[in-house]
């Protein structure tokens, strides 16, 4: 038997959509495989209830398959699905991590994780490497087409996850389709200096390059409260605040003696709108550990 945690993570980061990413240390899916003749899967913890165990239909059978790894598997949700932690990422990693242990098939883990990509695109319809790879990798990672490049690096965050329902396709679907070259100018200083901020450890840095104008504001309208809960944060000392993912989550960087502030803040912003939320004080973390 096999046991795996995999951290929920945080995708964009802003001036990085579909391309960077960060692990947080906290919350974290549990998977547990053991070897078997063919796929099962037991789903238990946060938004359960919500997660098939259809093994054609949940991330983690298809990473079983990926992987010609059968084996009964069970899950334990920290993640709640559709949060913009990276829920789905989360099981898919900590699945490919386990089963590769299980079955000795001597995978990197940056081999590993264009197979928990695929894994995800089962519930998402989409593969994006930007939440798999810190789920895997840990740290903040750069993914693009020509694979991954991961920095090691000590930022805090506070994350602030509202009782509402937003779907990634609907989050998809508001992305503009074309920006001008004053954006493109705007968006590539923002990402440039919160790489140099995340190799600094600088949270300053990091703040102030997560500030997107294209994706972020289009996003932000499905989000009830969002500027409320954006401003309430930066007021009590975060240096810079985002849509975590696709949303619902919103994410603030800030220095470690504001962060309990923060979280209070963000939470408040929320509660002014009548928006039941909770709040995860994280820092960047590590990708799956065998436990
Ligand atoms: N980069 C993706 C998005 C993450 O923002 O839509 C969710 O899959």
């Amino acid at each position: 038997m096999v046991t795996v945690r995999a951290p929920a993570t945080s995708a964009n980061l802003g001036s990085g959509f579909d391309v960077f990413g960060v692990a947080l240390s906290r919350p974290a899916d549990i998977v547990r495989v053991e070897k078997a003749s063919e796929t099962t899967i037991d789903v238990t913890g946060a938004g359960s209830q919500y997660i098939p165990e259809d093994p054609k239909k949940n991330t983690v059978g298809a990473v079983a398959e990926a992987l010609d790894a059968p084996a009964h598997i069970r899950i334990d949700k920290g993640v709640r699905p559709a949060s913009g932690l990276g829920s789905s990422a989360a099981s898919a990693a900590a699945a490919a991590v386990a089963l590769n242990e299980l079955y000795d098939r001597g995978k990197t883990r940056e081999e590993l994780v264009p197979v928990a990509a695929k894994g995800e695109a089962v519930v998402s319809g989409d593969a994006h490497d930007d939440n798999v790879a810190p789920a895997i990798m840990g740290g903040f990672t750069i993914a693009t087409d020509d694979g991954v490049t991961r920095v090691d690096a000590d930022i805090p965050f506070v994350a602030c996850l509202p009782d509402i329902v937003v779907s990634t396709r609907d989050a998809r679907e508001v992305v503009p389709k074309r920006t001008d070259v004053s954006q493109l100018v705007e968006t590539v200083g923002n990402a440039a200096t919160l790489t140099t901020g995340m190799h600094r450890d600088d949270p300053e840095l990091v703040g102030s390059g997560m500030y997107d104008s294209v994706v972020t504001p289009a996003r932000a309208k499905l989000i009830d409260g969002y500027d409320a809960v954006r401003e309430a944060a930066f007021d009590a000392g975060a240096t810079g605040v985002t849509i975590s993912g696709a949303g619902p989550t919103v994410i603030a960087a800030c220095p470690d003696e504001v962060q309990r502030d923060v979280g209070v803040a963000m939470l408040d912003g929320f509660a002014d709108h009548g928006v039941e939320a909770s709040v995860y004080q994280a820092r960047i973390g590590e990708g799956a550990q065998l436990l």
